[in-house]
Parts: C-alpha cells; sequence; structure tokens
C-alpha cells in the first residue's frame, strides 16, 4: 500500500530538515514517549521534553495544555503527546484553537493526518501502540507534508463551523459585560 513506500523514506533529519519536536506524556505514556523521543533525537530532530519525568501517575490534561501553549508559542514546529491510549491527550490538546492533534495508530493515519487534516500534534496510546509502530508513525508524520487544496478548505472549517466556540468574541463579551 502506498503509506508503505512513504514510511520507508529518509526520516527528515536525515535530509537537513530538522525539527524542533515537543514531547509530552503521562505516567501511562512514559516508556513509549521515551522511545519515540530517542527515536526522534537519532534521526537529527531537536527535542523538547515537557514531562513527565517518571511511571508516577499524573495527570494527561496538565501536560496536553502545557504541549499546546507552548506549540501555539512558537516554541516547537511539533508536538507529541502520549497517554494510555491518546485520547485524553487529544481531547484535551484540541480545546485549543490553532492545535490539530490526531489520534493515530499506524503509518496510515499518521500520514492522511498530515496530508488531509494539517495536524500539528501526533497523539498515541502507550497502552494501545507498539515502539515499532510508533516511530514509524513519528517518521511519516514528520515527512508527510499538507496537501493544502480542498483540504485547506475543510481545515478552515474546524474551527469556524456554526456552534463552534470563537474564544475572542467570548472574551469580547464579558468585557462588555463588566462595563
Ligand atoms: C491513565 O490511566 C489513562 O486514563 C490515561 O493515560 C489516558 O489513556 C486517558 O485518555
Amino acid at each position: 500500500m502506498e503509506y508503505h513506500s512513504r514510511a520507508s523514506r529518509p526520516a527528515p533529519g536525515a535530509r537537513g530538515q530538522d525539527l524542533r519536536i515537543l514531547f509530552a506524556s503521562d505516567h501511562a505514556g512514559f516508556d513509549l514517549k521515551q522511545l519515540v523521543a530517542a527515536h526522534a533525537r537519532e534521526n537529527g530532530h531537536e527535542v523538547v521534553d515537557l514531562g513527565t519525568a517518571s511511571r508516577d501517575s499524573v495527570d494527561y490534561p496538565d501536560f496536553a495544555h502545557e504541549l499546546a501553549r507552548r506549540l501555539l508559542a512558537g516554541e516547537g514546529e511539533r508536538g507529541v503527546l502520549v497517554c494510555g491510549t491518546g485520547i485524553g491527550m487529544s481531547l484535551a490538546a484540541n480545546r485549543h484553537p490553532g492545535v490539530r492533534a490526531a489520534l493515530c495508530h499506524d503509518a496510515f493515519t499518521a500520514d492522511a493526518a498530515r496530508r488531509h487534516n494539517d495536524a500539528n500534534v501526533l497523539c498515541m496510546g502507550g497502552r494501545t501502540t507498539g515502539p515499532g509502530v510508533a516511530a514509524q508513525m513519528l517518521d511519516v508524520f514528520l515527512a508527510a507534508p499538507f496537501e493544502g487544496g480542498r483540504h485547506q478548505r475543510r481545515v478552515e472549517k474546524i474551527e469556524t463551523g456554526p456552534g463552534v466556540r470563537d474564544p475572542g468574541s467570548e472574551e469580547k463579551q464579558g468585557q462588555e459585560k463588566r462595563r
């Protein structure tokens, strides 16, 4: 299938396209985060590890919000979030407008997350995904471009659809009420 050939391309680091990647996990994602971060370093990328730093129990939203905040501040080009399933991390990170956190399970979903969804955060599960697949997902996620075109319009609608909260306008309304 198509994604096998993409997955076997040289990692971006090997082609001089090194990226700064933010990593974070909870306790359930700690081991996999360490492995995938090491893989990223081996391929020449700069790794910023935002924790957690052990298998001691922590709350995944604390780490997802911190990574999202830093990504939006321009402290990294991509993010990787790992919890037990990747679900909680993706839910929390996607509360930040501008973050597109994709829960992926294989090279195909990681490739589509970039090409179709312009995802900037890769989420994975330490209890659902093995280290080999996780490393392959990262390689694909870093190498695949956003295809734009019709996908651009759809990605824009994620944050502008009817009923989607606009934090900017809520802030303005709050300011008006306080006057
Ligand atoms: C922790 O037990 C687990 O709930 C967490 O890692 C994650 O899977 C939540 O979505």
